[in-house]
Formats: C-alpha cells, sequence, structure tokens
C-alpha cells in the first residue's frame, strides 16, 4: 500500500451536446489542462482530514460514518462512502486539495474534484478501483446524492477518457466514447466569463432534467432519445421545446464531428451558434449575462459562440477564426489528457 500519492483530474469544456447526457443522447467534450490536484498520504487513527488550499478551509470525519453537509466537503465525504459502498477499502488519510479551474464556471471544476479525490483514494487503498466508466458512474453518484445536483455523466466521463488534441464523442445510450480529432488549424476556442456565478444544484438544472423526465412519461418511451420530432410536438409547452433542444443537439453533435473532419470551421461556427440558440429559447438556460458574454465573443469575429455546461451562469464558449483578437478576458481552451495519477 503507498504512503502517498498525488491524482489529477481535468475540467472539461463541451463542444456541443448540451443537456443531452441525462437523455441518452450525444455529446463532444474535451478535457482541458486546468483541474484539480488531491495529494493523498496514509496516516494512523479512523479519520480522513481535509484541507482544501484554494478555499483555505478543513475537515475532519470518520472514514467509517462520513456524514452529510454542504459546500466542497459534500464531495471528500460523498468520495469515502461510494468508494466504500463500492468495495474499496478507503484507509485513513489526509487529503491536500488545489485546483487550477475556475469554480462556478461551467468547466466542471465539480467532476475534476470527484475524479481526483476517487482516484487518490483508490491509489492509497493499494487495492484495484472500478474501470473508468464504473468510476464515473461513481463520482456522478457523489454529486447526485452528496451535493444534490442531478447531473449525468459529461463531465465525469470528458475528465476520465480526455485526450491531447482530441474531443470525445460520447453516446450516453451506450456509454461509447470515441476519440475524435480536434486539429482547428489556425482557429481557436476559447471560454469568455459571463461574470455570472454558476452552480448547478441552485440553478434550474434539476428543473430541466424533471421536465425531460416527464417528456418521456407523456411520450411513453425510456429516454428522449427515442423521440422524433413529430413526437416532440405533441407535447405541451415548455416541454414541446424542451425535445426539440434535445433532439436538435443530438443532430448537430455528428453534424460537428463531420465539420471537424473536413475542416470546415465555418460551418462547426454556425453549429455553435445554433446550439446557443437552441439553448436559449427552447431550453431556456441562458441569461442576460450569458447572451451579453456570447455578444461579445461575436463582436470579436467568433464565427460562433454558446453557453456551455449546465447554463444559468459560468464561461461561454467560442471559435475564433484565425488571426481575430480574443476579447479581454477570454482564454484559450485546448484539449489535454485525461485524470491521472502523477509522480
Ligand atoms: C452539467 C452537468 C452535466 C451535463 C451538462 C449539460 O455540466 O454536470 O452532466 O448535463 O451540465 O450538458
Amino acid at each position: 500500500m503507498p504512503l502517498h500519492v498525488t491524482a489529477f483530474a481535468p475540467g472539461r469544456v463541451n463542444l456541443i451536446g448540451e443537456h443531452t447526457d441525462y437523455n441518452q443522447g450525444l455529446a463532444l467534450p474535451f478535457a482541458i489542462s486546468e483541474g484539480v490536484t488531491v495529494k493523498a498520504t496514509a496516516t494512523s487513527g479512523r479519520l480522513i482530514r481535509a484541507k482544501a488550499l484554494d478555499l483555505g478551509g478543513d475537515d475532519s470525519f470518520s472514514v467509517d460514518h462520513p456524514r452529510r453537509v454542504r459546500g466542497w466537503r459534500a464531495f471528500v465525504r460523498g468520495a469515502v462512502a461510494e468508494l466504500t459502498s463500492a468495495g474499496v477499502p478507503v484507509p485513513p488519510a489526509r487529503l491536500e486539495i488545489a485546483g487550477t479551474v475556475s469554480r462556478g464556471a461551467g468547466l466542471s471544476s465539480s467532476a475534476a474534484l470527484e475524479v481526483a479525490l476517487t482516484l487518490a483514494l483508490i491509489a492509497l487503498s493499494g487495492a484495484g478501483g472500478p474501470d473508468r466508466t464504473e468510476l464515473a458512474k461513481l463520482c456522478s453518484r457523489i454529486e447526485n446524492e452528496w451535493a444534490g445536483a442531478r447531473t449525468g455523466l459529461l463531465d465525469q466521463l470528458a475528465s476520465l477518457y480526455g485526450e491531447a488534441d482530441h474531443a470525445l464523442r460520447i453516446d450516453f445510450r451506450s456509454l461509447e466514447v470515441r476519440p475524435v480529432a480536434l486539429d482547428l488549424e489556425e482557429h481557436q476556442l476559447v471560454t469568455l466569463d459571463s461574470g455570472q456565478h454558476h452552480a448547478n444544484a441552485a440553478s434550474g438544472y434539476n428543473e430541466r432534467r424533471a421536465e425531460c423526465a416527464r417528456a418521456c412519461e407523456l411520450l411513453g418511451i425510456p429516454s428522449l432519445r427515442e423521440a422524433t420530432p413529430e413526437m416532440a410536438d405533441q407535447l405541451p409547452d415548455p416541454l414541446d421545446r424542451r425535445a426539440r433542444h434535445v433532439l436538435s443537439d443530438n443532430v448537430r453533435v455528428d453534424q460537428a464531428v463531420e465539420a471537424l473532419r473536413r475542416c470546415d470551421f465555418e460551418q462547426l461556427g454556425r453549429l455553435l451558434d445554433e446550439a446557443h440558440a437552441s439553448l436559449r429559447d427552447d431550453y431556456e438556460i441562458s441569461t442576460p449575462a450569458v447572451d451579453a458574454a456570447v455578444a461579445r465573443l461575436k463582436a470579436a469575429g467568433a464565427l460562433g459562440a454558446r453557453v456551455i455546461g449546465g447554463g444559468f451562469g459560468g464561461h461561454v464558449l467560442g471559435l475564433l477564426a484565425a488571426g481575430a483578437r480574443p476579447p479581454e478576458g477570454a482564454v484559450v481552451v485546448q484539449p489535454g489528457a485525461g485524470a491521472r495519477l502523477l509522480e
């Protein structure tokens, strides 16, 4: 059993396919180079002691009985509890958590935290953990059951399967993850902060998920992946629009894969714009601050720009043409490697 391990897990940017994951649809995310690092040291006794270096807070709890709390501590306790339920013999440990990905930005700092915590604790336990897809599900349970956000598997799969220079086409019905080369030539993908804090558990995220479940109930289908545009039209407002967004974004994912294959960046930009309009008008997860950030990117010459992640605030994504100057505060994002042990 190692005495000391360090794990890193990246955040992600989703190129296209938003709010499709919990509808068994398609998405095209990539891991970024920013993320969360967890240093874990085995200790004696039965306590887990955690320190969040950026937040300046700490926590201490029994490894055998993690009790429920709020905030970042919920993720640490949830990680210990969910790993234990999955049969991993989590040892007493001291954990130091540090992040380079902005929190509340829609760049998936929470999945990065879950994945880094679980990878570190599994390595420290000396036992073999679940495979990457099972680990993504376990991490998603931490978020669903401990942090109160009914999110899907997008962020965790992107963080675990990320590859340099590639996006990942994920089919959430089969859970097949296929790397897609992301060669943008002279173009750049940038994110820009809308200035509005985003938090899945506190936003309209859970409500959107419930609306999709209700739409399936009315249509008598297991998921919106089984719906057709004609079926969506029969639903009452706003469920018809929610379903329309999901169906059209699934189509846009494969159109984006094709546009990348042909290096057709004008088309990729159009798809981002269409996705934004759909998320704003049909799915209603944009806000005036988010729309303003999208408009700033467009004014700077973006071929396309859109709200990303859960929405209701956070960063937006833009595809800048070769030679276009990013607006002040924009950050270039590039696909990086997935979660791993360091050292
Ligand atoms: C958040 C969730 C994901 C996904 C996106 C929207 O990032 O954590 O599971 O639903 O929103 O695509």
